[in-house]
């Protein structure tokens, strides 16, 4: 079992998209493949099941599987992805009482463990909190995507900061980061990711520019990940596709 989590406290860094992106490409690899949605908006969930008004469905979400003793059954989608979806109320969990007790506990993430999939790959809200935090404590790896803009760089300095504190309780975790939505044109994105290479350059993964095609290959009525969408060249398919296995895999 590996339990990736894809995270950055800042929104629009592609964090759905990789979720998505990463979960069909462990599926087509043949793993057994779940998804916990920790984010409200519930986006990756509808990605995968294609159910519009996920974020209204309140039984048997992500909370669930965090707070019930009991089996919880996720959503089984066509890809053969099983979803614990994220909905509007997931934000209850936050301040129930004891719950980082729960949440952070070497129990919780054995309880993970046990569950009957290879790849647990885990979307986050846009914000610092106990959903940001707990899937850290639980995760053997963290990707971290980033836009070559500050206030990215510095959510990723955060979610570093975090990992600081989780390492003493998860010590073999491993963080990966991602630029995304680069702009060749763009000379603050060529600054900054000068600068990123720089200083994080053995932790930098991939370079993945702003592409319409990687946009659109979501936004349809049955998502597709970017290897299997017509408008994206090959070039492009196969450096998401490469990307995906290597983090996944
Ligand atoms: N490489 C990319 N090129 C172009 N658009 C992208 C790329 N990655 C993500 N996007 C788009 O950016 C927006 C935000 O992405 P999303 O994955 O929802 O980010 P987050 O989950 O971090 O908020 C979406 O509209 C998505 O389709
Ligand atoms: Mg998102």
């Amino acid at each position: 079992m590996r339990i990736i989590t894809v995270i950055n406290q800042k929104g629009g860094v592609g964090k759905t998209s990789l979720v998505f992106n990463l979960a069909m490409c462990a599926v087509e690899q043949g793993a057994r493949t779940a998804v916990i949605d920790l984010d409200t908006q519930g986006s990756a969930s509808r990605a995968l099941t294609g159910e519009f008004n996920i974020h209204r469905e309140y039984e048997g979400g992500a909370d669930a599987l965090i707070l019930s003793d009991d089996a919880v059954s996720p959503h089984k989608t066509s890809h053969g992805i099983d979803v614990f979806h994220g909905h509007d109320k997931l934000d209850g969990i936050d301040n129930v009482e004891g719950i980082e007790d729960i949440a952070f506990s070497t129990d919780m993430r054995q309880r993970l463990r046990q569950l009957p999939y290879d790849v647990i790959v885990i979307d986050t809200p846009p914000a610092i909190g106990l959903r940001h935090m707990a899937p850290l404590y639980w995760s053997d790896r963290v990707l971290i995507p980033l836009e070559p803009e500050i206030e990215s760089v510095i959510g990723m300095q955060n979610v570093l900061d975090s990992l600081e504190l989780v390492r003493e309780d998860n010590p073999g975790v491993v963080w990966m980061a991602a630029i995304n939505k680069l702009k060749v044109s763009s000379r603050s994105h060529k600054m900054i990711l000068e600068s990123v290479r720089s200083s994080y350059g053995d932790q930098l993964i991939a370079e993945l520019g702003d592409r319409v095609a990687v946009a659109d290959s979501r936004q349809q009525e049955m998502p597709v990940p970017v290897w299997r969408y017509r408008g994206a060249d090959k070039k492009l398919r196969d450096l998401w596709l490469n990307f995906c296995k290597a983090v996944v895999c």
